[in-house]
């Protein structure tokens, strides 16, 4: 049951293309403070939850709210407002524009902010991230790392309250991961919940203090990261089954 803490729920979260059943009957709960880790085998679903969680694709069928409020039918843009950011597994910059431009447009149509407030927003947000050397570049011109480290400011800009990672970590080395999560743990400091898709689980075990496994299309396992590690069927569904 929704608490007093709870910022996002979702309920019996159903999804599929054709035939095929992406996400089969997902219950999935943020509260504040929150750093959840998802973890699980590729098309598992994890990537389409956020998608659905974030409303930039529509459930085929459940419920999901956002601080009490119903946002099922609500589209990416109005959540984002409401306070849902998300990042994508590969990135989505907008090309022709500087990274400041991303940034602030980000700001101001992601977060509805005026003018002062998106800029003061962005200095923040590219500070946070370590993004304000390369502000003034292309986002077409940016390596992988930081183009997924724009995601991040770009999400972070819009003031989100709930924060949707997808594996921003991969292809990091240790020291780019260190980094990474000394910047989520900062934003977590700040009271933003953290969901966090990462394949890396020992750089994800830094953040996440609740982890979910999902396998084909559902959460099979969550609760304290250990357990859920040491679980016999989330061994299974990432090692057995002949994979
Ligand atoms: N737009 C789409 N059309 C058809 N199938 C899709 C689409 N998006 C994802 N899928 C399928 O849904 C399943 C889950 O994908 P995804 O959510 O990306 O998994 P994960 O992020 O866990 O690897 C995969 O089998 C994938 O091929
Ligand atoms: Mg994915």
């Amino acid at each position: 049951m929704p608490s007093q803490d709870t910022l996002l729920s979702a309920r019996g979260l159903r999804k599929q293309y054709g035939a095929l059943v992406v996400l089969d009957g997902v219950d999935f709960e943020v509260r504040r403070g929150d750093a959840i880790g998802i973890v699980g085998p590729n098309g598992a679903g994890k990537t389409t939850l956020l998608s659905v969680l974030s409303g930039s694709q529509g459930a085929s069928a459940g419920t999901i709210g956002f601080q009490g409020a119903d946002v099922s039918t609500l589209d990416a843009a109005r959540r984002c407002r409401m306070g849902i950011a998300r990042t994508h597994q590969v990135p989505q910059p907008f090309s022709g524009m500087t990274v400041f431009e991303n940034v602030f447009t980000a700001a101001t149509h992601g977060g509805g902010f005026k003018r002062a407030e998106a800029y003061d927003r962005c200095i923040d947000a590219l500070d946070l991230c370590g993004m304000t050397k390369v502000a003034n570049r292309r986002a077409e011109t940016l390596g992988l790392l930081d183009r997924k480290r724009l995601e991040l400011t770009r999400a972070l800009a819009t003031n989100p309250q709930v924060l949707l990672l997808d594996e921003i970590g991969g292809g990091l080395t240790d020291g780019e991961a260190a980094e990474l999560v000394q910047t989520i743990r900062v934003l977590h400091a700040r009271d933003i919940a953290i969901v966090w898709i990462e394949h890396i689980v020992h750089v994800l075990l830094q953040v996440a203090r609740r982890l979910v496994c999902m396998d084909a299309g559902r959460v099979i396992a969550e609760g304290d990261p250990k357990e859920v590690l040491a679980n016999a069927i989330v061994v299974d569904a990432y090692l057995g089954g002949g994979r």
